[in-house]
């Protein structure tokens, strides 16, 4: 098989201390199991060459980094010396869009050995195999838009406004792509959030979109709740759920809480997928740059490496995946004794971590 080329990025904050767990780990699965890969390390989306060089990524970053067939990413931010909305649009959201990630896919499953904060009804702990959901977040339009402006900045009469924009072709993709998952799962059921009750141009056509491609998919459940109340779902009954198809917002808050009910947002990975395979999709934990604990080596790097897992098997390796999840799994199981994070109660570093994942493989 051909080299794959996978360009590194680890940006602010923590992503400088889980990166590098996480190419120890996909690089021992590699060898594990014979796949070529290079490693390219770029140094842009980050402060750190924002403050040499003016901004968060050089004129050229697509051609230096468009023809490689993964990207690796750590996170992106660093408020203290640069408004966040500045830092992720010129770097995470760039990305997104001008690579047409139309998907973000992320999984919120109870993994052995956490104890989920979220219990029964009867109050007895939830168990691995019943918190297990796919978040299939739009990826690329929604509520994030660069549409909108300030009139009349600093007057009694200042007005900002901000649309929300939705394609049919961007919206039936990404639909698209979660029946297919919802399909491939034994549960087949698919949720859809919604919150066509108040906001009443989008929203409404949304649930519309929803309906029309359910059709096609007579064999997927489907059902439907109000943000609000999807929430509360969430905590109250998490294994109700398979598949959850949101708008970018509501996709991003969704994809917080469902790893959150899992115990910590510190192992949640996510892919943000260009499906037609135009352009280099990129994988990045759900968490951020984490600015209250780095610089101590305390982050979880179980995020970043799981990210490696699902970029290993978008490149054609399911059993590099497989077997890195089951590491993990070995990892986090307490009666193996291994190291874990601050997050999950432990007491160890983050190369600790990656190191013992490394070698479980
Ligand atoms: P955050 O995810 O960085 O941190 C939230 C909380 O979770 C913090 O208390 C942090 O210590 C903890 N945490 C996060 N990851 C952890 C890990 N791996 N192990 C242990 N604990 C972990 O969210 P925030 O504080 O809202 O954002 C901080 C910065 O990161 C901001 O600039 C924000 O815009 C940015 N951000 C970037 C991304 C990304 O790059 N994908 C995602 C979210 C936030
Ligand atoms: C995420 C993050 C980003 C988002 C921020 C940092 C712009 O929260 O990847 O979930 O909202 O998409
Ligand atoms: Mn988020």
């Amino acid at each position: 098989m051909s080299k794959k080329r996978i360009a590194v990025i680890a940006g602010d904050g923590i992503g400088k201390e889980v990166m590098p767990e996480g190419v120890r780990v996909v690089d021992a699965a590699a060898r594990k199991f014979g796949i070529d890969l290079a490693f390219d390390h770029f140094d842009f989306a980050s402060w750190d060459y924002c403050e040499k060089h003016g901004r968060y990524m050089p004129e050229n970053w697509k051609d230096q980094v468009g023809g490689h067939d993964a990207i690796f990413f750590g996170a992106v931010g660093w408020p203290e010396k640069i408004p966040d909305h500045e830092s992720l649009w010129q770097s995470l959201l760039l990305f997104r869009r001008e690579f047409d990630q139309y998907v973000n896919l992320r999984p919120a499953r109870l993994m052995p050995g956490i104890i989920a904060p979220v219990v029964r009804k009867d109050g007895t702990p939830r168990q691995p195999g019943e918190i297990d959901m796919y978040i299939v977040r739009e990826n690329t339009e929604g509520e994030y838009s660069a549409v909108g402006g300030r009139m009349y900045p600093g007057t009694e009469r200042e007005i900002v406004m901000q649309e929300t924009i939705m394609s049919r072709h961007g919206v039936d993709r990404v639909l698209k792509f979660a029946y297919e998952l919802a399909n491939s799962r034994p549960k087949k059921h698919l949720t859809s959030a919604t919150k066509s009750n108040g906001i009443a141009i989008t929203m409404p056509y949304w649930d519309e979109r929803v309906a029309e491609m359910a059709k096609k998919y007579p064999q997927v459940k489907t059902d439907k709740f109000h943000i609000d109340i999807l929430t509360a779902h969430f905590v109250q009954r998490p294994d109700f759920f398979d598949v959850v198809v949101a708008t970018n917002l509501f996709g991003d808050i969704l994809s917080d809480l469902g790893p959150a009910c899992t115990g910590t947002i510190g192992i949640a990975p996510s892919a943000n997928l260009n499906p037609d395979r135009k352009f280099p999709s990129l994988f990045e934990p759900v968490h951020g740059s984490a600015p209250d604990i780095y610089g101590r080596n305390i982050a979880n790097p179980i995020g970043q490496i799981w990210c490696g897992a699902m970029m290993l098997e978008f490149l054609g390796h399911k059993e590099a995946h497989d077997a890195i999840l089951k590491a993990i799994e070995a990892v986090l199981d307490p009666k193996s004794g291994a190291p874990r994070t601050g997050d999950i109660g432990g007491k160890a570093s983050t190369t600790d971590v990656g190191k013992a994942i490394a070698a479980a493989l």
